[in-house]
């Protein structure tokens, strides 16, 4: 499959795709400290919570690498965005490692293989010539590996049982416009764009057969964050009888978090609402709430596919 790779440790840095520039450009730049890696992050050059754990963990390889205060590197790598916990787990374990560039090439490689064992898991929910919708980016480009529901797409379009593909175009960051129909189209997964608000419509239609989505963080109980129009669509899923998926890799679950309230939910610059590409759509008086993320009850999931299995909500 022709998968973008969005990091690579060098040996003395890390190589990015700027995921910024897609799909316009294929633009790589490179992280040589540890606060080049958290701002990437925080600028949304590098996305999606395994991706922002794996990026964390080789920022913490840096620090030491560099002779950096590991501590300080910690700190502002952990300042970056909140709501992903992937980041906090790698950047703890690559902090505690005695071997931290090893440490941190391995969380690379774990969350690859956590892909492919979630893809075979959830390809097994997905019914003979299914549409799915998904929403935001959860391929190649948010794990470094198949992906987590793009991975549960990729290979049930692999065995014919994903027919076509629902993205979200995602406000205000575009990630179904711009990373996931960029995804698809280089693997050849039919798919159709749409904007954020057309999915309940398509799903009164009988249009959409399931709706899979990832996670940045899952509760103890099993409530999520994810990107924001999550909810929506869970609740327009749950109101028209169409199943909803979770998929995300067990680096993404917070079990010292009873519940949904508990998850920091990002707020990210209004600016990014307010316009378009730099251009200034709203007008100069308005203001806007710019929540990254939403909180899902556990009571609107079908299932959680991790790569342990499936699990029942
Ligand atoms: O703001 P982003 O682009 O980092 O948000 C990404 C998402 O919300 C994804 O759905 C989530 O990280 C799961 S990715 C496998």
């Amino acid at each position: 499959m022709n998968l973008p790779e969005p990091i690579a440790w060098t040996g003395d840095s890390i190589k990015i795709l700027d995921q910024r520039a897609l799909p316009g450009e294929e633009r790589y730049m490179e992280a040589r400290t540890p606060a080049d890696v958290a701002e990437g992050i925080r600028a949304m050059a590098i996305r999606g919570a395994p991706l922002i754990g794996i990026a964390g963990g080789y920022g913490m390889a840096l620090a030491f690498l560099r002779g950096e205060d590991p501590a300080s590197a910690k700190n502002a790598l952990a300042n970056s965005r909140p709501t992903a916990v992937n980041l906090f787990k790698a950047i703890e374990r690559v902090y505690g490692s005695a071997d931290p560039i090893r440490e941190a090439i391995t969380i690379h490689e774990e969350e690859k293989a956590r892909c492919l064992m979630i893809a075979k898991h959830g390809a097994s929910l997905i019914k003979q010539g299914s549409a799915v919708l998904t929403h935001c980016n959860t391929g190649a480009l948010a794990t470094g590996g198949l992906g987590t529901a793009l991975g549960v797409i990729y290979e049930s379009w692999r065995l014919g049982r994903v027919r076509m593909v629902w993205v979200d175009e995602t406000r205000p960051w575009l990630q179904g416009a711009r990373l996931t129909c960029w995804e698809l189209g280089r693997v050849g997964v039919p798919h159709t764009l749409i904007v954020d608000s057309l999915a309940s419509f398509l799903m009164s239609k009988g249009e959409v057969d399931a709706v899979i989505v990832g996670a940045d963080r899952v509760a103890r109980n099993g409530d999520f964050a994810n990107k924001v129009g999550t909810l929506a669509l869970a609740i327009s899923a749950r109101h028209f009888g169409i199943p909803f998926y979770v998929a995300a890799p067990s680096t993404s679950f917070d079990p010292d978090l009873p519940d949904g309230s508990c998850i920091p939910i990002e707020e990210r610059p209004e600016e990014e609402v307010l316009s378009f590409r730099g251009v200034r759509v709203a007008p100069h008086e308005a203001h806007a709430l710019n929540y990254a993320f939403d909180i899902t009850p556990r009571e609107l999931v079908s299932a959680y596919i991790t790569e342990e299995g499936i699990r029942e909500a």
